[in-house]
C-alpha cells in the first residue's frame, strides 16, 4: 500500500513542477501542451467509440442461436458498404486535422530572429557549454549547464554539437531541438513568469545521457543584468591561504589542462569553464546540488557518478582535496 502510494506520488509529481510538457510557462510550451491534449482527447473519443461498437456487436452476436452465416440482404450489404466507406473517411479526415493542427502549431513557434542572438549552446559528451555572445566582444562570456535569461523577452540560442547529436529540451518553456555537429540549429525561449525550468537531452548520446541537464532560470530584467555582468568578470585571486594553496593545485595539475578560470592560467578548452563555479547549482551538468560535500565526492571519484565521462580521477590527499574545494566553491 505504501509502495502504492509512493508510486502514485511519484507519477502524480512527474506530471507538473519545473520540468513538464503538461505545465507549460510560456506561449510556445502552452501551444505543444494544448496540442498533446487535442491529440489525448480525440484519441480518447475514438477509443470508447470502438470500445462501444464492439461491445455492440459482441452482444447482438450473443442473440443470434446458430452460428450459421447470416443470409446476406442486398439492403444489409449496401449499409456494411456505407458504413465501412464513412469510418474509412472519418479516419483520415482524423489524420487530416492532427497533421494540419500540429504544423500549424509547430511552425507558429520554431521562429527565430539573429538580431536577438545572445548565446551560442554547444552539446558536449555529456554536459551543455553556454556561450553569451555580444557585439561588443568585451562583453562576452562562457558558463556551462546554466543559463540565464531575462523573463518576457525572447532569447535565441544557436546550437551546435561537439561529438554527437544531442537533443535540447526544456519542455515547459520550449519543444526539442536537435544539436548536429557541424550545422546550426536555433531555438528561441521566452519564459512569462520568473522561475527556474529543468531540461533534459532528449537524444540519447551515450552513456551518460540520462546525465545531462541544463538548467534554465528566468529572473526579472535588472537581476538577470547583475548575474551578466558579474559573470564578465575574471575570477577573484583569493586572500585566504586554503583557497590560495586550492588555486595553485587547480592551476598546475591536472585540472587546468581541460578547464578555464578567468583571470588564472588555466585555459583548457575541452572542460566546463569554471569561472564563476561557485555561483552555480549544480555539479556535473545537473547530477549534484552544489555543496562543497558533493563537490568533494565528485572530485575523490568522478567516474564513480558518471562513468565514461571525460573528467578523471586526480589523485590528491585529503588536504588538498579540501583546498580545491574552498577554492572553487568560493568562485562565486
Ligand atoms: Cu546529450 Cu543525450
Amino acid at each position: 500500500m505504501k509502495a502504492l502510494a509512493l508510486l502514485a506520488a511519484l507519477l502524480l509529481a512527474g506530471c507538473s513542477g519545473w520540468q513538464s510538457a503538461l505545465d507549460p510557462h510560456s506561449s510556445e510550451a502552452a501551444q505543444l501542451a494544448g496540442l498533446f491534449w487535442f491529440f489525448t482527447a480525440v484519441c480518447a473519443l475514438i477509443w470508447i467509440a470502438v470500445v462501444i461498437a464492439l461491445a455492440m456487436v459482441l452482444l447482438r452476436r450473443r442473440r443470434t442461436p446458430n452460428d450459421a452465416p447470416e443470409e446476406e440482404h442486398p439492403m444489409a450489404a449496401r449499409r456494411k458498404t456505407t458504413i465501412v466507406t464513412g469510418l474509412a473517411l472519418s479516419t483520415a479526415l482524423v489524420l487530416l486535422i492532427f497533421g494540419l493542427t500540429s504544423f500549424y502549431a509547430t511552425r507558429g513557434i520554431t521562429w527565430y530572429d539573429t538580431q536577438t542572438i545572445t548565446l551560442k549552446v554547444t552539446g558536449q559528451q555529456w554536459w551543455w557549454q553556454v556561450e553569451y555572445q555580444n557585439q561588443d566582444a568585451s562583453q562576452d562570456f562562457i558558463t556551462a549547464n546554466e543559463i540565464h535569461i531575462p523573463v518576457g523577452k525572447p532569447v535565441t540560442l544557436e546550437l551546435d554539437a561537439m561529438d554527437v547529436i544531442h537533443s535540447f529540451w526544456v519542455p515547459s518553456l520550449m519543444g526539442k531541438k536537435d544539436l548536429i555537429p557541424g550545422r546550426k540549429n536555433f531555438i528561441t525561449l521566452k519564459a512569462d513568469e520568473p522561475g527556474l525550468y529543468r531540461g533534459q537531452c532528449a537524444e540519447f548520446c551515450g552513456l551518460e545521457h540520462a546525465k545531462m541537464a541544463i538548467l534554465v532560470f528566468a529572473e526579472p530584467q535588472d537581476k538577470f543584468e547583475a548575474w551578466r555582468r558579474h559573470q564578465i568578470e575574471a575570477a577573484k585571486t583569493p586572500g585566504a591561504p586554503e583557497r590560495l594553496h586550492g588555486m595553485d593545485i587547480f592551476v598546475h595539475r591536472q585540472c587546468a589542462s581541460c578547464h578555464s578560470i578567468s583571470g588564472t592560467d588555466a585555459g583548457g578548452q575541452t572542460a566546463p569553464d569554471l569561472t564563476h563555479f561557485g555561483g552555480r547549482a549544480t555539479i556535473a551538468a545537473g547530477l549534484f546540488h552544489n555543496t562543497p560535500d558533493n563537490l568533494d565526492r565528485w572530485l575523490a571519484n568522478p567516474q564513480q557518478f558518471k562513468p565514461g565521462s571525460n573528467m578523471p580521477q586526480v589523485p590528491l590527499s585529503r588536504e588538498d582535496r579540501a583546498a580545491l574545494v574552498a577554492y572553487l566553491e568560493g568562485l562565486t
